[in-house]
């Protein structure tokens, strides 16, 4: 396994969308080291989430985790879950402001909206079919890594930057 070098915001493999992987390449040793190698470069770097995109691999993959991050002290677990081909869709119009960060702009955190209920569809890194229904904190870990694969990262859905803030002084000024 490897720690992998992360994409920072600029690098156009972030604004690029990101082909889905064919069903048959998923159980071949090129998907799943780079699945391990994601899986390592997040824990590393201490994300809950990180997209093939932003290891420089334009393809529809995703992994999340969130046990005791560091960065995100507050969020509840989430369990590590492998997500091939995602499709995110809102199960309710509301949407919640709430803090995000992101480790390809690893010094900010700004405050966006995302859907509250989402029901997620992907391929698991055996193939095959997962769908569940997520809320709150794990609804906006799902979107926002659904985003990377459309080539889209948290601040282009906040409406504006007024809560934009480096992560020092967001928690001096605004983590409490
Ligand atoms: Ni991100």
């Amino acid at each position: 396994m490897a720690i992998l070098k992360v994409a920072r915001l600029g690098h156009p493999v972030l604004r690029q969308i990101a082909p889905p992987v064919e069903p048959e390449a998923i159980q071949g040793a090129e998907i799943q080291h780079l699945i391990d190698d994601m899986i390592e470069t997040m824990r590393e770097y201490d994300g809950i989430g990180i997209a093939a995109p932003q290891v420089h691999v334009s393809k529809q993959i995703a992994v999340i985790e969130a046990k005791g991050s560091r960065r995100y002290p507050d969020a509840p677990d989430i369990p590590l879950t492998v997500l091939i081909n995602l499709e995110v869709t809102p199960l309710a119009p509301d949407l919640e402001d709430d803090w995000e960060g992101c480790l390809s702009l690893i010094d900010f955190r700004g405050k966006t909206p995302r859907y509250r209920q989402v029901r997620a569809k992907a391929l698991d890194r055996q193939g095959h079919p997962v769908e569940f229904v997520a809320t709150e904190f794990h609804a906006r870990v799902l979107q926002h890594e659904r985003d990377h694969l459309l080539g889209k990262v948290f601040i282009d859905r906040m409406p504006s930057f007024e809560t934009l803030s480096y992560l020092s002084e967001f928690a001096r000024y605004w983590n409490h």
